[in-house]
């Protein structure tokens, strides 16, 4: 890879510190006491993570070393024995908490259940008794592919218990994608539904189980969890319907005691060649850490009802709804619906009903909610929040001021959260009631966290220039490898960056800046960045200054070959409902960037266009849009894409 700079042009100076009230109720109360957190933990890591490992989990077997750092290969606790779902059930039994709702689970069609812990551990022991019975046995890699129902949880938590390994692939991937990552991970059974409801429409996930099946040869069998009722074919002999199979299973199944680095799940994400990769997370270390950053950075009370609206499917789904909430004793609620034509105010509506204090949610979801307007959340009562959460992008400064007005009442504190699936767990954020925010920073490292923004040297760079965003030090939740690949996990995450007075350094991929307080501002990938003349412009910077014109909901900016420039600016913009396309409004947007970020920026072109195109997890995908701009050929895989007519109307525009 080149050597770049990224010139850093966003300019943000609101803060925005605690409530006095917050801060004396939160787990960690004062920059001083995160200050004295970090310092301590940096000076010895190890030492700060096996006094939480002691503390905070339980343990059937304590570890003899805390840390094994074979670069680019670490083992945390090694040879502890513990076991996740152990740790997410089983122990709050013998404690108030036994009757405690553990999951309140809302579907898209208004119907509920909620479990309280011991309910939830009996359906995951009985889970667990069937599975077995199906012939899975430690070290058997299972397939989830669900809709967001209960059982999906139960599914992941049953899988862990036994020591099964578990693939979650995301219920709106395709069945070549399915079968793809079935057979890497070579599953050899799948649990899935007959259906789910998303946006009032039944989605057919047996149908595409039974056509990835076709291909995929370790599957001996299917459980199918009957949610939406309608007909589909089972394969006798390999499918089997879970509420016909757990009748008269026993649940009574003791938790397996794991070793701490026995794999807990591979989750697949994309790489930049196409082929997705299978980051492995082990399970002590990935125990530990989303448990402990689930208890600071969500400020966790045993009276909060959590909402965090992830599919779990992606890592966010796995860390922050099911096992950091559950290992912490938390009520976790769950949601199987999404905002749509027929209900566009369904998130206010489940705020609402269950009183949610904490909500997390991601920057794509909230410039949705803004075009909508304001009297959606409007009319309904959010009072119960406290605590509000984005993940996945930048967000850019107009969103966040939004969410900070309109969701939270001015009230609530923002954790912006940057972390990767790779992390296992957020790695940059406030600490709600220590930190005071900048809007679109996601502030400061996690204690324990040695985070840099690094030129390919590895050395730091200067305050307020742009990096790359690096970590310095192992921690708990870090993935351990690529499944079946571990040169490529060498390659992609520690070979871009050389050590740096003798320590490793984990590229994290993204373009990054600190500023004088040491504030982190996240840029984007650093395949993100455009290069005009010269300069490396990071296109979320560009993005967020289009949509703080009143006219603009939602832009995506991309470079285009030019022959002088290097490269030109082109923005794919979506209006706000109220707006409509003209040249005009073209011509004033264009001088808007040059008037927020400088002459530098200006967009060459502007593209007005109804929807963007973006992945299923809301990323919005710019490479078809940097062939767009280009006038060539989309190529390559468009699997990922939530809704594949926005491309087309895209080439038609053009
Ligand atoms: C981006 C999601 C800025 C980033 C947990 C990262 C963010 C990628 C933020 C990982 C944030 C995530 N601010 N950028 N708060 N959170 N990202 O693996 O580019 O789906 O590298 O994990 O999302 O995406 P992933």
């Amino acid at each position: 890879m080149a050597e770049v700079t990224i010139d850093s042009t966003l300019q943000e100076d609101r803060l925005f510190p605690p409530s006095t009230e917050f801060s004396q109720q939160a787990q960690i109360k004062s920059l001083t006491e995160y200050e004295q957190l970090y310092a301590r933990a940096k000076a010895d890591p190890q030492k700060f993570w096996a006094e939480l490992a002691e503390t905070e989990l339980h343990w059937f077997q304590k570890w003899d070393t805390v840390l094994d750092w074979q670069p680019p290969f670490a083992q945390w606790f090694v040879n502890g024995k513990i076991n996740i779902a152990h740790n997410c059930l089983d122990r709050h039994l013998t404690t108030w908490r036994r009757n405690k709702a553990a999951l309140i689970w809302e579907g898209e069609p208004g119907d509920s259940r909620t479990f309280t812990y011991a309910q939830l551990h009996r359906e995951v022991c009985q889970f667990a008794n069937v599975l077995k019975q199906l012939g899975v046995q430690k070290g058997d890699v299972v397939g989830i592919y669900m809709p967001m129902i209960p059982e999906a949880a139960i599914a992941m938590l049953a899988c862990a218990r036994i020591g099964a390994p578990h693939t979650v692939v995301f219920g709106g991937f395709s069945a070549e994608a399915l079968r793809d990552r079935l057979n890497d991970g070579k599953a050899k059974l799948v649990i899935t539904a007959d259906g789910g409801w998303r946006k009032d429409a039944i989605v057919p996930l047996k149908e595409q189980v039974d056509k990835a099946l076709a291909d995929a040869p370790t599957v001996k069998d299917v459980l199918v969890v009957q949610r939406t009722a309608q007909k589909i074919h089972m394969e006798a002999g390999r499918d089997h319907w879970w509420h016909d199979i757990r009748q008269g299973v026993s649940a009574d199944c003791p938790a397996e005691p794991m070793d701490s680095e026995d794999m807990l799940f591979i989750l697949y994400t994309s790489g930049s060649t196409g082929k997705p990769k299978g980051v492995v997370h082990t399970t002590a270390g990935y125990n530990l850490y989303s448990h402990v950053t689930t208890k600071w950075i969500f400020d966790l009370k045993d009276t909060d009802v959590y909402w965090c609206t992830a599919d779990v499917g992606w890592i966010t789904g796995h860390s922050y709804i099911v096992y950091g909430p559950l290992s912490n004793g938390a009520t976790t609620l769950m949601y199987e619906g999404a905002p749509r034509s027929s209900n566009p105010g369904c998130f206010w509506d489940v705020i609402e009903k269950y009183g949610v204090n904490i909500f997390y949610t991601a920057p794509t979801a909230i410039r949705a909610f803004m075009r909508m307007g304001e009297h959606e959340p409007n009319a309904r009562n959010l009072s119960s929040l406290r605590l509000l959460g984005t993940v996945g992008e930048p967000i850019n400064p107009e969103a966040w001021m939004w969410y900070h007005r309109i969701i939270g009442g001015e009230r609530c504190p923002i954790v912006d959260t940057w972390w990767q699936t790779e992390t296992g767990g957020v790695m940059i954020t406030p600490l709600p009631g220590a930190i005071a925010t900048k809007p679109g920073s996601a502030t400061l490292p996690f204690p324990g966290i040695l985070a840099e923004v690094v030129d390919l040297e590895g050395n730091p760079v200067p305050e307020n220039e742009g990096g790359y965003l690096a970590i310095k030090h192992p921690w708990p939740g870090m993935m351990r490898t690529v499944y079946g690949d571990p040169d490529r996990f060498r390659r992609t995450y520690w070979e871009h960056i050389p050590p740096h007075e003798g320590q490793f350094t984990y590229f994290a991929g993204d373009g990054a800046r600190k500023d004088r307080d040491g504030y982190f501002w996240v840029m984007g990938r650093v395949d993100d960045v455009i290069s005009v003349a010269g300069h490396r412009l990071g296109t979320m910077e560009i993005e967020s200054a289009l949509v703080s014109h009143p006219a603009v909901a939602e832009a995506a900016v991309v470079g285009k070959p030019d022959e002088i420039k290097g490269e030109e600016v082109v923005a794919f913009v979506t209006l706000d409902t109220s707006f409509s396309p003209s040249p005009e409004l073209s011509a004033e947007l264009k001088k808007h960037v040059v008037q927020e970020i400088g002459a530098l920026a200006r967009p060459g072109e502007i593209r007005f266009s109804e929807a963007l195109p973006k992945t299923r997890s809301g990323k919005i995908m710019r490479r078809l849009l940097r062939s767009l701009a280009a006038g060539e050929e989309v190529t390559g895989d468009t699997s990922t894409l939530e809704d594949r007519s926005v491309l087309d109307k895209l080439r038609e525009g053009a």
